[in-house]
């Protein structure tokens, strides 16, 4: 039987992952207004992925024989004042996710939830590889800063992007 604290952070770790998928869709939509479609299109993935978290959680506490709470999400940031703005926000984002993470863990760890803990390792992982991505792309906005072919070159290259749920 989970404590109802952890059944909590799960819950809220679940809305706050739909609300990260908002907030990607925001991204998404400031990209499309712009006419870069392919950052557009990053982003949109990247709000699927975030869904993708979210039903994971979901899932996770359906099995445990808890009752999952939708939440309403707060309104996401709409105002980016340009790409490097928008990839900026989002690792600020995915770093307040990876706190979070940690602390659930925490959480689990102190209950010696094992499930939980184990449920949980997939959330770290996938963290490393978010921050990292996010960190990687705003290094290469960066140096491309005025170059437009190059800047061309990667709008193009995210167009290509697709979202494939990693398998369990
Ligand atoms: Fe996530
Ligand atoms: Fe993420």
């Amino acid at each position: 039987m989970l404590s109802d604290e952890l059944v909590k952070g799960l819950n809220d770790q679940m809305n706050y992952e739909f609300y990260a998928a908002h907030s990607y869709l925001a991204m998404a939509a400031y990209c499309s207004a712009e006419s870069y479609d392919g950052f557009a299109n990053f982003f949109l993935v990247q709000a699927e992925e975030e869904r993708f978290h979210a039903m994971k959680f979901y899932n996770f506490i359906n099995a445990l024989g808890e009752r999952a709470k939708i939440q309403a999400l707060p309104e996401p940031n709409n105002s980016f004042s340009s790409i490097l703005d928008a990839y900026e926000k989002a690792l600020v984002q995915e770093k307040e996710v990876t706190k979070k993470i940690y602390h659930l863990s925490d959480l689990a760890l102190d209950a010696r939830e094992h499930a939980t803990i184990n449920f949980l390792k997939w959330f770290i992982d996938e963290q490393v590889e978010e921050e990292d991505l996010f960190d990687s792309i705003i290094q290469k906005l960066k140096r491309i800063e005025n170059d437009s072919n190059a800047f061309f070159m990667l709008d193009d290259e995210f167009s290509k992007r697709s979202f494939t749920p990693e398998a369990e």
